[in-house]
């Protein structure tokens, strides 16, 4: 199995990504780190020690990262993950402080964990703004031998969903994001164009209920996707269901093989204006933007089921 390691903000999506993670036999999880993003630190790294009680994951421990992005203020979306930024479920574990390391620093952490690695060894995997990774890359230019890849949940080769420009993620912190695609290292950006076909319609939903028993794990899980649906119906008008985001990052490195991708130039725009965290992406390679790997369609079946598969595993602990 691939050594991995997860960077995200939980977030609804982020907590079925942390599951994909734990459980797919394809990749070996290592850690989790938190940065800022749907939420306030505080509470996503809270959600994060959550979603690993929960889902019988407690063996992993949590490395908090950066609260704010690497110039600009932190920015939060209490309109799609709610006040908690895991809103919508009454059927979480008690909350164990002793999941998070609170003395340690995502960024020195890693750089400590892939010094005792072989090179081209670990996969960054990132569900939430760059910030703790674009810092990695640039404390640690020694480092980038070790890495084997990052690979990211963000951007959209056209349309964005926080602007007309910006996915969410880069607009947090378009710097970061900037400063990972330059990095050299092997970039994979997981755009919306891909996980707005990885929607949990009502068909989903069933099946679920079935292959989880309707367990009380079960419950937190239809708990947790009926609020991100509602909030995806109010604010995106999405009515078939909401895109599971952030596991098509993990399944991109679990199952590489249910993703087309192209690679091609991507400049992130990190001026103010309405064009602020827009992922320019050229498809026609007309310029000498950075080469990344840019997913461009999923097998969503395949998807579904390797996720399916790791939601079993997680009800069974
Ligand atoms: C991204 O933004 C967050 O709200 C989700 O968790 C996902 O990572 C989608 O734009
Ligand atoms: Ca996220």
């Amino acid at each position: 199995p691939l050594p991995v390691w997860l960077d995200c903000d939980p977030g609804h999506d982020d907590a079925m990504a942390m599951i994909l993670a734990g459980y797919n036999p394809n990749i070996t999880l290592l850690g989790i780190s938190t940065t800022h993003g749907n939420q306030d630190h505080h509470k996503i790294t809270r959600n994060a020690a959550l979603v690993l009680k929960a889902s019988g994951l407690d063996h992993l421990r949590i490395v908090p990262g950066q609260t704010k992005p690497l110039i600009r203020p932190a920015m939060v979306c209490p309109g799609i993950h709610g006040e908690t930024g895991m809103d919508g479920t009454f059927t979480l574990p008690a909350f164990d402080s002793s999941l998070i390391l609170e003395n340690e620093k995502a960024v020195l952490h890693l750089a400590k964990l892939l010094q005792t690695m072989a090179d081209h060894t670990l996969t960054l995997i990132a569900t939430g703004p760059l910030t703790n990774y674009s810092l990695l890359v640039t404390l640690y230019p020694e480092l980038h031998c070790k890495i084997k890849q990052i690979i990211f949940m963000g951007g959209a080769i056209g349309s964005g969903n926080w602007t007309p420009s910006a996915e969410y993620n880069i607009l947090v912190d378009p710097e970061a994001a900037s400063i990972v695609m330059q990095s050299g290292i092997s970039v994979t950006m997981v755009p919306l164009e891909v996980t707005h076909q990885a929607i949990v319609t009502d068909q989903v939903i069933q099946e679920l209920e079935i292959r989880l028993e309707k367990s009380p794990f079960c419950t937190l899980v239809i708990e947790l996707l009926l609020f991100f649906k509602k909030t995806y119906q109010e604010v995106f008008d999405f009515n078939q269901g909401p895109p599971l985001h952030d596991p098509c990052a993990v399944a991109a490195v679990c199952a590489a093989e249910l993703f087309t991708c192209k690679n091609m130039g991507v400049h992130v725009v990190t001026t103010d204006g309405p064009c602020l965290g827009q992922t320019v992406c050229d498809i026609y390679s007309k310029t000498d933007y950075p080469k990344i790997n840019v997913a461009t369609d999923i097998d969503v079946d395949g998807f579904m089921s390797i996720l399916f598969d790791s939601l079993v595993q997680a009800n069974i602990n």
